[in-house]
């Protein structure tokens, strides 16, 4: 049975490591998931296999997870996919706590278990908590049940949140010495939990990404920590490539809103919500509006059209009707391509995803080294509900909260078209220049609408 086991381990392994490499592309991504969802199910069976279980818990415990799993993974629009990750990142870091706990009770509070399975045991316990309750939080703020504003204790917050991490960390060493009382791994559990919502509630809305990325990696740490305590050879793999690939998301997320990952849990940025308001004496700022016909003359007319989706395209679902134009465009001899910042939308590839699926070509679709560039050589940059991620004064405004993430070079560009509903903020809540350049328009109203709009009058010139 043993070997058996072994064997079904590994091309489990194999089936989450080849569906992981199918993630690396739109074209590939579905099945990729799906192969590593196979193999998700292969580790399940084997572990079954492995010894005996009170079958009427698992299927209890089946039963549960799938009736609460699969209709609110069905039903989840595009749009609330962050908080859903967060809540089943979560989730898993609050069982390998919940694992680890059991551990200590199981074996008598340590009494003659190896020093490593201890030590990975507290590990998992005080950051599958950690996680826990920190992706909770990070899921309220991102549903609005919290707000998402930073709130916190201010200066004092980095000393508390350092008190609670040694007095949690001194719980666990108490507990890992052995045969200590359950009190003190519940106090390990209580203490990371109230960490984990003191290290995220003071982390504004627009580090959310950033910090849900975060947690599933540690997730992903702790559950390695708990396959070792377990010697479970299946925890600790699955467990090292979500922390593995978790680490290196977050750093690229991380760069890509040019914030270091310190300075996010340190918090203070971001938040949402209300447009930033200037002084008493701040200019009055005046926008240019325009119609569908100009629109649609003005890209008619262009050699090159840059179109820069952003999280509106995704809320109006616009990407069928916007794939639509551009092909009417591309009829008409116009040049036409996508610029994707990294962080466009409100989760990573958001934009690469909601292309694919209207079957825009891929190569269609430019990162934003590789398009930056060609701004300022571009005749008409249509702007699809895009905001923070075209805002010049993260390179203009060193006191903008944005200031000094990389932005697309939209303000280069000789015609600017800004499709949104209004003068609202983005995610960061504050204000964009661009939107009162001499070179912009502004067509508002819904993003799909006012794309099926240009798309008619395209079709009448
Ligand atoms: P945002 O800056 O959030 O701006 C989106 C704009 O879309 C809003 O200003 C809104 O203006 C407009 N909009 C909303 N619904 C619309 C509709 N139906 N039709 C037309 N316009 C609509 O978006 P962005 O430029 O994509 O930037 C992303 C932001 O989210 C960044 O700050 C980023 O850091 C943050 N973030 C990113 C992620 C990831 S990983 N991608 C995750 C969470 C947060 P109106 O209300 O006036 O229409």
């Amino acid at each position: 049975m043993d070997t058996l086991v072994r064997v079904l381990y590994i091309i489990a392994f194999a089936l989450f490591i080849y569906g992981l490499s199918g993630l690396t592309g739109p074209k590939t991504a579905v099945r990729g998931n799906k192969i590593a969802a196979a193999g998700m199910v292969v580790a399940v069976v084997a572990t079954l296999l492995r010894v005996d279980h009170n079958w009427v818990l698992i299927v209890v415990g089946l039963i549960v997870g799938t009736v609460l799993g699969v209709p609110s993974a069905r039903r989840v629009k595009m749009t609330a996919m962050p908080q859903m990750v967060a809540l089943f990142n979560g989730v898993g870091g609050g069982a390998v706590a919940l694992i680890a706990w059991s551990e200590f009770r199981t074996s008598d509070g340590f009494t003659g278990t190896p020093g490593h399975v201890v030590i990975a045991s507290m590990f998992a316990a005080l950051v599958g908590s950690v996680s826990f309750w920190g992706s909770l939080v990070a899921f309220g703020k991102l549903q609005e049940i919290l707000p998402g504003r930073p709130m916190g204790l201010g200066k004092a917050q980095q000393g508390v949140n350092a008190l609670l991490l040694a007095a949690s960390v001194a719980c666990a060493v108490v507990a890992g010495l052995g045969g200590a009382a359950q009190v003190w791994v519940i106090l390990l559990l209580v203490l990371a939990a109230v960490l984990g919502v003191m290290v995220v509630i003071p982390i504004g809305g627009a580090d959310m990404p950033v910090v849900i990325s975060l947690l599933n990696a540690l997730t992903g740490l702790s559950a390695a920590a708990a396959g070792l305590a377990l010697d479970n050879t299946a925890m600790i793999v699955a467990g090292m490539i979500v922390g593995a690939s978790g680490s290196i998301l977050t750093n690229q997320m991380a760069v890509a809103m040019n914030r270091t990952i310190p300075a996010i849990v340190a918090g203070g940025f971001g938040g949402g919500g209300a447009l930033a308001s200037g002084g008493d004496g701040e200019e009055a700022r005046t926008v240019r509006s325009t119609s569908a016909s100009d629109a649609a003359i003005q890209m008619a007319y262009a050699a090159q059209v840059i179109v820069v989706p952003g999280y509106g395209m995704a809320v109006a679902q616009a990407q069928h009707a916007v794939k639509d134009m551009a092909k009417l465009l591309q009829a008409k001899g116009v040049e036409v391509k996508y610029a994707i910042h990294p962080v466009a939308g409100r989760m990573p590839g958001h934009m690469n995803v909601l292309l694919a699926e209207a079957d825009v070509a891929y190569d269609a679709l430019k990162e934003m080294d590789e398009i930056n560039d060609e701004f300022a050589r571009t005749d008409v940059t249509l702007v699809i509900g895009a905001n923070d991620v075209t805002n010049p004064a993260a390179r203009t405004d060193p006191s903008s909260p944005i200031h000094g993430m990389p932005i697309l070079n939209v303000d280069e560009s000789r015609q600017v078209i800004v499709l949104k509903r209004s003068m609202n903020s983005g995610f960061a809540g504050i204000d964009n220049p661009l939107f009162y350049a001499d070179r912009t328009t502004m067509l508002f109203g819904d993003a799909k609408k006012s794309v099926l709009e240009v798309t008619e009058e395209l079709k009448a010139l």
